[in-house]
């Protein structure tokens, strides 16, 4: 058995007003009181942290964002920065999602960045990677994940990267219903895994949260849970209804 706490995480993409992501947040606090040995987080879109930082109050759900921006402050329209997401009580900040990098042009190198400015304001970076259909299919799944975690966390030092969290998504699997077998996420976790032993040693792989996303439904989260290397999960579409996720949450029950 494994010593690393579970993460079972909700993207809530742009989805929600403040409102409704009030709500939601109330009613999981209510249906995860009992959970133990696990952690949570949730992110919602920037417009509803507020909110949902004041409904969380008094549970352990983490806050979490979607993206951030690395400069602290300045003339970047339309940017948020790391300060101003702890400011809002976020623990934790999502970064490099697929989406971001197909729609909105994020790198391996934005995302090394990004990276750095959470960790420099103690935010949990939840680092995302993951294959195309195409590059699946060509054999270069492992090519892909090792230049993404390479250049993602290209200058770090082990030291500087404690706390970090990896999401593995294969991008064929993201809001499709088709789930990777617990198979091939286990081979994938197991190859991130032993490259962040060669990055970065063998204390921090064994130590790194490694959480797989794509699909993940309360009929697929124990068998892929069961798995040695999937600490968690990362979860779109079925963490937007309170009762789904807290199943999610209880994956062992
Ligand atoms: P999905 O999304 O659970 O809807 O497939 C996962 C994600 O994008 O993090």
């Amino acid at each position: 058995m494994s010593s690393r706490t579970p993460l079972i995480a909700g993207n809530w993409k742009m989805h929600k007003t403040g409102l409704q992501a009030a709500e939601a947040a109330g009613q999981l606090k209510g249906l995860v009181k009992q959970a133990t040995g696990v952690e949570i987080m949730i992110a919602p879109t920037f417009t509803a942290l507020y909110q949902v930082a004041q409904a969380l109050k008094g549970s352990d759900i983490a806050l979490g964002a979607q993206n951030l921006y690395w400069e602290k402050q300045g003339a970047f329209t339309g940017e948020i920065s790391s300060e101003m997401l702890v400011d809002v009580g976020c623990s934790h900040v999502i970064i490099g999602h697929s989406e971001r990098r197909l729609f909105f042009g994020e790198t391996d190198a934005s995302v090394n960045r990004k990276i750095q400015a959470a960790l420099s304001a103690n935010l949990i970076p939840v680092f995302c990677i993951g294959e195309t259909e195409a590059q699946r299919e060509a054999s270069e799944t492992f090519s892909v994940l090792d230049k993404q975690v390479r250049d993602g966390l290209k200058d770090f030092a082990f030291e500087d990267l404690s706390g970090l969290v990896v999401a593995y998504e294969p991008v064929w699997a993201i809001g499709t219903g088709k789930t990777a077998s617990r198979e091939q996420a286990q081979e994938a976790h197991q190859f991130i895994r032993s490259l962040l032993g060669t990055l970065f040693g063998k204390q921090f792989a064994d130590a790194v949260r490694i959480l797989y996303g794509g699909s993940v439904k309360p009929d697929n989260v124990q068998a892929l849970m069961k798995m040695p290397d999937v600490d968690g999960a990362l979860v779109g579409g079925a963490s937007l209804d309170p009762e789904t996720f807290s199943k999610l949450v209880f994956f062992k029950h």
